[in-house]
């Protein structure tokens, strides 16, 4: 199938991503890149920040503690995680879990920018706000980014090269660990995601 063809280039490209100022990091660490994962053919796109410790030991996104956050977020709308695609902005870890440099975004986004083009989601959902902030500045909504506690759960939409989509920014699972209160957010918010599945 194309779109598998076209997201195996993309995996083979990130991994000897040279460029990448991960690079050494990765090779150094014996870690692995995530790329992403889930259904080629998905409506909805989740777009997380960078992978963590665990992510990055096993080359899958949002398999650790973030992970299991939203596993139970996914649960609570009765959504299957094999039934979307879920990926990062940023496809290998950051030291320390550190937020993502400009660079190290400038370095991994036009990847980001080919799934988007490859799985053709109806839905982009985005987790945090780096994935928040460059989806809207792509998609020409730059002058429209407020803070995430201003911005989460609501709908926006966008046109993107293939029509008119839906975006939908929230709070990254990891923020929820610690803070009931956004857990609370995110299982609200979660609900908006009902009437696509
Ligand atoms: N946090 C993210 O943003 N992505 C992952 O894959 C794991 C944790």
């Amino acid at each position: 199938m194309e779109r598998i063809k076209a997201l195996k280039k993309i995996e083979n490209d990130i991994v000897s991503l040279k460029s990448s100022p991960l690079y050494n990091y990765r090779v150094n660490e014996k870690n692995y890149p995530v790329i992403g994962e889930g259904d080629c053919l998905a409506k909805i796109m989740v777009i997380g920040e960078a992978p963590g410790k665990k992510e990055a030991k096993t080359g899958r996104p949002f398999c650790g503690a973030s992970g299991k956050i939203l596993d139970e977020l996914f649960l609570s709308i009765n959504l299957k995680r094999e039934d979307i695609y879920i990926t990062n902005i940023v496809k290998d870890r950051p030291p320390e879990n550190r937020d993502p440099s400009p660079e190290e975004i400038a370095a991994y986004a036009p990847f980001l920018d080919k799934q988007i083009q490859i799985i053709k989601p109806e839905i982009i959902v985005t987790l945090g706000r780096y994935s928040m902030m460059y989806i809207m500045a792509k998609f020409g909504l730059e002058s429209q980014i407020l803070q995430i506690s201003k911005m989460h759960g609501v709908e926006l939409q966008i046109e993107t090269s293939y029509g008119k989509i839906t975006f939908v920014p929230f709070y990254h699972p990891a923020v929820a660990i610690y803070n009931r209160k956004t857990k609370g957010a995110l299982i609200d918010d979660f609900k908006v995601l009902k009437k696509f599945i």
